[in-house]
């Protein structure tokens, strides 16, 4: 191998894909550094260490980290590697003459795009190189994409939020107060019932429950929207309401667990935790044929943690993997929007379970 001296530092040509080259024979890594400016990328610097390669990483974040497995400093170049993903969003090629099967299998763990093999060929490397880039890009790409689909829906469910507040105001406020108003009126007519005929008595006695029903008719409408009860007694007791609102409809018993504080969540959390278990309820309420439920809210360090378990036939596989379930997104995209973590699936017994840990104050910015 013919070995051709190069400064490197400060080599930009600005575009260009920027490449960190890891590996502690400094004559093939010099080598390396040449051959790759030679073919127009920025080589943003040299490691012989893994300490030193965490300092470049930090310094110049590249978008692709040539990597040694074999190399001087604390850690060796599958575990420098993790290290390095984990801190900067570089991509990562082994350039290593180690095969065996547990190194690679240890190097797999760090989602490697490509390996090269000492000693290596011109073409070998440029395309192996060419590729990681070409799915850094892709995979960049896609991370941004996954992004802004999840601001976007953390938005819409925003939205709907506010919009849910203010038209249940809206029904609770006006439309309650006339239905109240109403009530009144008609309960000071059925007071002078026997002044009128039997009739119109008759037709003031269906008016009058016409009019009970359309009272309770306004409070349900109101309370699905967005249930005051969340925002005037708290979590708990707008849980609890559900829950025994379930119950009424399903025939279902449903059971309330809590522990810990929850009366002093934050508005959006308690909002979070809320929604989850009404969308899980009125999967169990569709999908489940559960006859027994149960919901456990507790108060935990900076958060809160939910878990919503039924009886039924268990949620399948594939409902999980589709793209198309839309309240199973839902559910997760609220947990992630207060920056918390979700879990849906069947159990081993028979029936499914949903777990949500979410977090106070978390979450990600509109
Ligand atoms: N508790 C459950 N038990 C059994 N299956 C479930 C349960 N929850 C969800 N599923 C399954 O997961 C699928 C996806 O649920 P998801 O809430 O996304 O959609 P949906 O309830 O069918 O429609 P939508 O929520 O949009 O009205 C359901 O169609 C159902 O097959
Ligand atoms: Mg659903």
């Amino acid at each position: 191998m013919s070995v051709r001296r190069h400064s490197f530092r400060g080599a930009t040509r600005s575009g260009a894909p920027r490449i960190l080259i890891v590996e502690d024979e400094e004559i093939i890594a010099e080598d390396l550094g040449y051959r790759l400016r030679d073919w127009g990328y920025e080589v943003v610097g040299l490691a012989h260490s893994s300490d030193r390669a965490l300092e470049l990483a930090r310094e110049h974040r590249p978008d692709l980290v040539l990597m040694d497995i074999v190399i001087q400093g604390t850690m060796d170049g599958i575990e420098t590697g993790r290290r390095i993903q984990m801190e900067v969003d570089a991509s990562l090629v082994y350039v290593t003459a180690f095969a065996d099967r547990d190194t690679l299998s240890r190097a797999r763990i760090t989602s490697p795009i490509g390996y090269v093999l000492k000693p290596f060929q011109d073409r070998e490397l440029r395309a192996v190189v060419e590729l990681a880039l070409t799915r850094h890009k892709a995979r960049i790409r896609d991370d941004q994409t996954r992004q802004t689909l999840r601001l976007l829906a953390k938005r819409l469910q925003d939205v709907r939020e506010e919009e849910s507040v203010r038209v249940s105001r809206r029904i609770h406020d006006e439309l309650g107060q006339l239905v109240t108003v109403l009530k009144f009126d008609v309960a000071w007519l059925d007071h002078q019932k026997e002044r009128l005929d039997p009739d119109l008595q008759e037709r003031l006695t269906q008016v009058v429950e016409r009019v009970d029903a359309a009272a309770a008719s306004v409070r349900q409408i109101a309370g699905e929207l967005r249930p005051g009860v969340l925002d005037d007694l708290g979590l708990l007791a707008a849980v609890e309401w559900m829950a025994r609102d379930f119950g009424q409809r399903t025939g279902a018993r449903c059971i309330v667990h809590e522990r810990g504080d929850l009366m002093r969540l934050d508005g959006r959390t308690a909002t979070a935790a809320f929604r989850i278990c009404q969308e899980a309820l009125s999967n169990i309420a569709k999908h489940a044929q559960a006859t027994s439920v149960e919901i456990h809210l507790e108060r935990r360090p900076g958060g809160v943690y939910l878990e919503i378990t039924d009886n039924g036939c268990g949620i399948k596989r594939e409902a999980l993997r589709n793209p198309a379930s839309m309240g199973l997104i839902a559910i997760r995209e609220r947990a992630r929007a207060v920056g918390g973590r979700c879990s849906i699936a069947p159990m081993s017994g028979g029936g499914t379970r949903v777990r949500a840990r979410l977090f106070e104050g978390g979450g990600m910015e509109a």
